[in-house]
C-alpha cells in the first residue's frame, strides 16, 4: 500500500464547490416532518442545476438523536428516520449519474452512549470494551479527574455510579469520547471507513478532527480567562488553553493511516479542525505534509466581523499558512447564517453575497451551507421551540444552533414543500420570496446570482494560477488576482477605488454599486466584483 500514498493533496476536489446538507432539514420524502435520504435524492437535480460538485451529508446513522445524529449508535447503518441502506445506495448511484460526489460525516471522536461498545464498556471495569473509552477514578475529593469542560456546558466528566468511575465526554454525556490510544478503536474505524468506501462514497467530512487523541496523563488544562456563571458554554470552553484535550500530535498519525485507506479509492478527507483561536498555523499542520487530510475547514472566516482589518488578518494569515488546502464555509449547521452574522436585513444579505465573491475564488474548497444560496438569514425561535441541547440544557442564554437548522423553503405550499407533515422544528417566518421555486423563476434573485457566480468560477478560474493580492492591509478593498481573474470585496464605506493591473478588464459579476472606469473600479458600500481579463 505504501507506494500508493500521494504526497500532495490534489484530486478531483480541486476546483470543486461543496454543499452541506443538514439532512433533518433539507427535504422530507415521507411526511414524518424530518428530512431523509430519499428526500435528498429527489433534490440532486436541483443541486446539479445550481452548479455544486460535491455534497456533504451530515450524520444519518442509527442514533438516539441526543445531538441530532452526532451521537452514533451504529456506524454502519442508516437510522430508520432517514431511510435504509438501500436508500443510501440509491442516493450514491443517482448522485454519480449526475456527476455529483458525495462525502459523508464520520464521527470518530465520540460514539453514542447507546452504542453497544459503550454499553458493554460501562457494564464492568473488566469489560473487554472498557478501554474503548476514557474511564478514570474520581480525584481525591470525589470530584471529576481533571478540569476539562464539555463544549456543550459543564464538566467533561460524568460519574457512572455503579463502577464509581468517571467517563470523558467533550460534548454531551450521551457522547462518550472514544480512546484513540487504543489500537482496537483504530482498527474498528479502519473497518468502518472500508465499509463506506465499498459503498462508493467519495470521501469523509471528519467531525471534531482536532479532538481524537488526548494526552493520556490527563493533566488540568491551563486557564486563560476568569470563568463566571454568566458565561455561555462556548465562552467557558474558550477560557481554557486546550493544551491536553485538543490538537494533540497523535491526530496526524490517525489521518495518515486513513490516507492509506482512502487514496486507492480516490476519496477525500476533509476535516473539521475547529480550533477556537483559529490559529491558521495549527490548522495547516493537518494538511501541509501532503499525506494527512486533503482539506481542513478553516473557521475564522465564519466568525470574522464586517471590518477590513479583521478580514485582512483572517485571510492573509490563513493563506500564508496553507496556501492551497483550506476549506471555506459561508455558514454551517453550527453557526449563525452569514446574512444574520453580517447585521441582518437587506444589508446583511448583500454583504453575504459580496463576501461569497471573495470566499468562492480563494484557493481551496468553498462549501455552501444549504440555504446560503437563497440568502436565508437565521430564524429566531421562541424559547419553547428550541431543540438544540446546547440551548435546552443550559440555564444561561447560550449560542444554541437551531436558528441555522430550520427547514429549507422549497415552495410556498403548506410546509414550504419541505414536508407534508409537521416539521420537526418550526420553519419560521420565511416568505414566498425565500423559496427555491420563486427564486428560480426570478431574474436577479439571490439563487440565480449564486448560480451565475458558480458558473463564472467554473468557466474562468485557472486553478494553476496562484493567488496574488492586488491590494494590501491599508486598503478597505480586499482583492486578489488569479491569472486573468480579479476578485474584489469592499468592506469599507462608499467610494473606494481599486486601480487595475495592466490589461483590458471586463466586469463579469458584481454585488452592490460597482462602476468600471478606464483603469480602475469604483465601489459603493457592501459591494464586490469579479473582473475578467479580455483575451
Ligand atoms: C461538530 C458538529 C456538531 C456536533 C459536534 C459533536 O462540531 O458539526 O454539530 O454537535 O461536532 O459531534
Amino acid at each position: 500500500m505504501e507506494g500508493m500514498i500521494r504526497k500532495d493533496n490534489s484530486g478531483w476536489w480541486d476546483g470543486s464547490v461543496g454543499y452541506e446538507i443538514y439532512v433533518r432539514s433539507f427535504a422530507d420524502s415521507d411526511g414524518d416532518g424530518v428530512g431523509d435520504l430519499p428526500g435528498i435524492t429527489g433534490k440532486l437535480e436541483y443541486l446539479s442545476w445550481l452548479g455544486v460538485d460535491l455534497v456533504w451529508i451530515t450524520p444519518f446513522y442509527p442514533s438516539p438523536m441526543a445531538d441530532f445524529g452526532y451521537d452514533v449508535s451504529d456506524y454502519c447503518g442508516v437510522d430508520p428516520l432517514f431511510g435504509t441502506l438501500e436508500d443510501f445506495d440509491q442516493l450514491i448511484t443517482e448522485a454519480h449519474r449526475q456527476d455529483l460526489r458525495v462525502i459523508i460525516d464520520l464521527v470518530p471522536n465520540h460514539s453514542s452512549s447507546a452504542h453497544p461498545w459503550f454499553q458493554s464498556s460501562r457494564s464492568s471495569v473488566d469489560d473487554k470494551y472498557r478501554g474503548y473509552y476514557h474511564w478514570r477514578d474520581p480525584s481525591s475529593d470525589g470530584k471529576p479527574p481533571n478540569n476539562w469542560v464539555s463544549h456543550f456546558g459543564g464538566s467533561a466528566w460524568t460519574l457512572d455510579e455503579e463502577s464509581e468511575q468517571y467517563y470523558l465526554h467533550l460534548f454531551l454525556p450521551e457522547q462518550p469520547d472514544l480512546n484513540w490510544n487504543n489500537p482496537e478503536v483504530i482498527n474498528e474505524f479502519d473497518e468502518i471507513i472500508q465499509f463506506w468506501l465499498s459503498r462508493d462514497v467519495d470521501g469523509f467530512r471528519i467531525d471534531v478532527a482536532q479532538g481524537l487523541v488526548k494526552n493520556m496523563l490527563m493533566p488540568d488544562n491551563p486557564i486563560r480567562f476568569q470563568i463566571n456563571e454568566s458565561m455561555s458554554p462556548r465562552q467557558v470552553f474558550a477560557s481554557f488553553d486546550h493544551r491536553y484535550d485538543l490538537d494533540q500530535a497523535g491526530n496526524l498519525e490517525i489521518f495518515r493511516r486513513w490516507r492509506n485507506l482512502v487514496d486507492p479509492h480516490d476519496a477525500l478527507l476533509l476535516g473539521e479542525v475547529y480550533l477556537r483561536d483559529n490559529d491558521p498555523n495549527r490548522v495547516s499542520r493537518y494538511v501541509s505534509s501532503g499525506d494527512a487530510l486533503h482539506r481542513a475547514f478553516y473557521f475564522a472566516p465564519m466568525h470574522v466581523p464586517w471590518d477590513p482589518q479583521s478580514m485582512w488578518d483572517t485571510f492573509r494569515d490563513a493563506l500564508d499558512a496553507a496556501p492551497e488546502d483550506l476549506s471555506w464555509a459561508l455558514s454551517s449547521h453550527d453557526d449563525p447564517r452569514a446574512p444574520t452574522r453580517f447585521g441582518g436585513g437587506e444589508e446583511g444579505k448583500q454583504r453575504a453575497l459580496a463576501y461569497s465573491v471573495l470566499l468562492f475564488f480563494l484557493p481551496g474548497l468553498p462549501v455552501i451551507f444549504q440555504g446560503d444560496e437563497l440568502g436565508l438569514p437565521s430564524i429566531e425561535l421562541a424559547l419553547e421551540e428550541l431543540a438544540d441541547p446546547v440551548a435546552t440544557r443550559n440555564a444561561v442564554e447560550t449560542d444554541g444552533r437551531d436558528g441555522a437548522r430550520t427547514p429549507i423553503p422549497w415552495n410556498s405550499s403548506s410546509g414550504f414543500g419541505f414536508t407534508h407533515g409537521t416539521p420537526w422544528i418550526p420553519i419560521g417566518n420565511r416568505s414566498e420570496k425565500d423559496t427555491v421555486e420563486y427564486q428560480q423563476k426570478t431574474h436577479g434573485s439571490w439563487l440565480m446570482r449564486y448560480r451565475t457566480l458558480l458558473q463564472i468560477r467554473k468557466d474562468n478560474l485557472d486553478l494553476d494560477s496562484p493567488l496574488r493580492w492586488i491590494t494590501a492591509r491599508d486598503s478597505d478593498v480586499i482583492s486578489f488576482s488569479r491569472g486573468g481573474l480579479i476578485s474584489a470585496l469592499n468592506v469599507g464605506g462608499s467610494g473606494q477605488i481599486l486601480s487595475l493591473p495592466n490589461g483590458q478588464w471586463e466586469l463579469a459579476f458584481h454585488v452592490g454599486e460597482v462602476a468600471l472606469n478606464d483603469r480602475s473600479v469604483a465601489f459603493g458600500e457592501n459591494s464586490a466584483a469579479i473582473l475578467i481579463l479580455a483575451s
